[in-house]
Formats: C-alpha cells, structure tokens, sequence
C-alpha cells in the first residue's frame, strides 16, 4: 500500500538528514528478521558509514553466524563484523544458573564488546574517505516497544530483564554520548515484514520465529555449558527441520528445543543410560504478551522425539511443554 511504498524512501532521507555527512553508525545484529531490516535500511542511507557487528556470544543456533555473514555480507552488501565471543561469554556465564544473573552477564558483555568494537572501527576509519566519529546507535525498537515504555509501569512490572541484542544502556549513551537511531520504531512486526520482503530479504528471513538476544542460553536450565548448548542446539536444528518439513512452520509463532536441569535414566539397547531431558516448546501468538501452546499431532511429535533420541547423543528423554503464556513465559527463563 502507498504508506509502506513511501516508508523506505522517507526513512531513508530522514536517516541522512540525522547522521549527517561524516558520522559512522555502529548496529548490532542477530539474523533476525528487525535487524535486518533496519541494517539494510541504514546500508541504503549511508552506505558503509553503517558498520554492522554480528556478536557470536556461543548460543547462537545451529549455523547461524554462517547465515548471517551470508545474508548480510554477501547478499545484501553490508560491512559487517563478526565478533567471536563464545568463549568470553561461556566463561563468564560458567556456574551461573540464575535466569537473571544470566541475562546480566550477558548483557554486560554484549556491551563491553560493542565498546571496543567503537573503538576499533573509529580508529580504522581514520585517514580513510569514510573517517568519522561512531555517533549512533541503531536499535530495532518497534512501535509496541515504544508504547511499552511510555506507558507507566511500576517496578513490579519487570517480570524478566529483556536483552535485545540492539539494546544500549545508559554506560554507553553517557559514557560515548552515542545517540540511538531507531528507523523501525513506527512500525509493528508485521510491517516490518513487509518493508523487508519490499527490500528484497528471503521469505524464509523475513517469515522468521523470534529468537532471544540471550539465545539458548536462557533455554537451558541451569548451568550453560559448551556440552550443554551443543546438544540444546542440535535438537533444536532437528526439530525446527522437522517442523518445516511437516509444512508447520508458518501456523506457529516461536518453537524450540530447550534442555532441563535434570538428567534422567533411559535404556538404549541392552545399556541404561542417564541422559539429558529434551523440553519442547512450541507456540501461537498475536503479541507475544500472551501465547497459546500448539497442537501437534501425537505422531509428529513422537517422530521428533525419537529422532532427537537417536541423533542427539546424551539425550534419554523428550517431552513437550503444555504450558500457555500466562503463567508460563515464551522461553524457558
Ligand atoms: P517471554 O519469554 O518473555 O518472551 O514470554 C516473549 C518474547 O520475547 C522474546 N524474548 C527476548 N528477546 N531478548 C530478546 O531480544 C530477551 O532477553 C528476550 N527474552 C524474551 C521471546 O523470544 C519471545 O519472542
């Protein structure tokens, strides 16, 4: 329609009037379908004055960080860093199993790097044509975020401490005086589809299930291990395959495959085995504040469990979580 045809070029123009003809804006993305579209929106405005940083923080999906520097380097043309921080995070986040702490060390770590990573880029943009300041920030803020918080909520209200990859904390808007630039913020989720499929993103980016700046790692109860996180992210791979193929993925809004603290006894042949538990997880949802649990058949899930059995070793035992949103939340932690 004529206000989404208008969007791009009025963005566009009102991102070069802001930025200006020197600044460098610096972007975090996840290979989500927001970040995305705001890094092709800023590519477009200023070219490679927008330096893209893709953060591997060790819990990301399985071949994410390979898709990414696919979609947005190659394809779409984008100066983008990729920043290996597996290791960075799984040790600081070594026998931390408080959902909250997690999210904390996360987030803090996200933001020791995007320092140095405007440090780095400011420096190897001196003397080039593209020298400047990293003046800006983007965020993916969507217009129910923005609702969200300007409306008053209490201290209560936080249920859990929301980590967007995008996200910047005051240390960093004072301590750099960076300003956030935020194209996405007039528009909801589904708008932001259109403009990516408009921009010429893949439908299967643009279609794509939200995932946690956080990621696994606050799908993995308990204590978040390179051991633990491979086999979460394997039998995610699988079940998601699984669901695309069975032509579900579209009538769900979020699925995954999380793990459970616990372990529990299995029989594998003639051997007992004391193996992982797999959590399933899959829902439908408008707004993501409150969500329903999808109905598979018995058999596909039965299918997928005993896929995940046989492929995923160290793992005993699948089950599906019956749990609505309330009183459960979407992800795990
Ligand atoms: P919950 O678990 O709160 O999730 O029901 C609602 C939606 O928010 C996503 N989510 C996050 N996204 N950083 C993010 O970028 C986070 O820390 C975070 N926690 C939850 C979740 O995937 C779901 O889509």
């Amino acid at each position: 329609n004529w206000k989404m045809g208008d969007f791009v070029e009025l963005e566009i123009a009102r991102i070069r009037e802001l930025v200006g003809d020197r600044a460098l804006v610096l972007g975090a993305v996840s290979g989500g379908v927001d970040s995305t579209v705001g890094a092709a929106l800023m590519r477009a405005a200023i070219g490679d004055r927008f330096k893209a940083i893709l953060i591997d923080n060790g819990c990301m999906r399985l071949n994410e960080c390979e898709q990414v520097k696919d979609t947005l380097g190659k394809h779409l043309g984008i100066d983008l860093t990729v920043v290996e921080a597996g290791d960075l995070f799984l040790g600081r986040l070594a026998g931390v199993s408080d959902p909250e702490k997690k999210r904390k060390i996360i987030g803090s770590t996200f933001i020791d790097l995007f320092e140095q990573e405007a440090i780095r880029i400011e420096k190897e943009a001196e003397n080039t044509p593209n020298s400047g300041k990293v003046e800006w920030f983007l965020q993916g803020t969507l217009y129910p975020d923005v609702i969200e918080s300007l409306s008053f909520r209490g201290p209560s209200a936080t249920i859990k401490t929301h980590h967007n990859v995008g996200g910047l904390p005051e240390r960093m808007m004072n301590g750099q005086g960076l300003r956030l630039i935020e194209p996405l913020r007039l528009l909801f989720k589904d708008e932001v589809r259109a403009i990516g499929r408009q921009l010429g993103l893949h439908e299967s980016l643009v279609n794509r299930h939200p995932f946690p700046g956080p990621g696994i790692a606050i799908r993995i109860l308990g204590d978040v291990t390179k051991e633990r996180v491979e086999i979460a992210r394997q039998a995610d791979h699988i079940f998601i395959s699984m669901i695309k193929e069975a032509g579900l993925y579209d009538q769900i809004s979020q699925a995954f495959a999380g793990l459970d603290t616990n372990r529990s006894v299995g029989v594998f042949g003639d051997q007992r085995v004391w193996g992982y538990i797999i959590i399933l997880r899959a829902v439908r949802t408008k707004d993501f504040m409150s969500a329903e649990i999808f109905n598979f058949d018995n058999a596909f899930l039965q299918n997928v469990s005993r896929t995940i059995c046989n492929q995923v070793e160290g793992v005993a035992r699948v089950v599906y979580d019956l749990t609505s949103k309330p009183p459960g939340t979407i992800e795990l932690e």
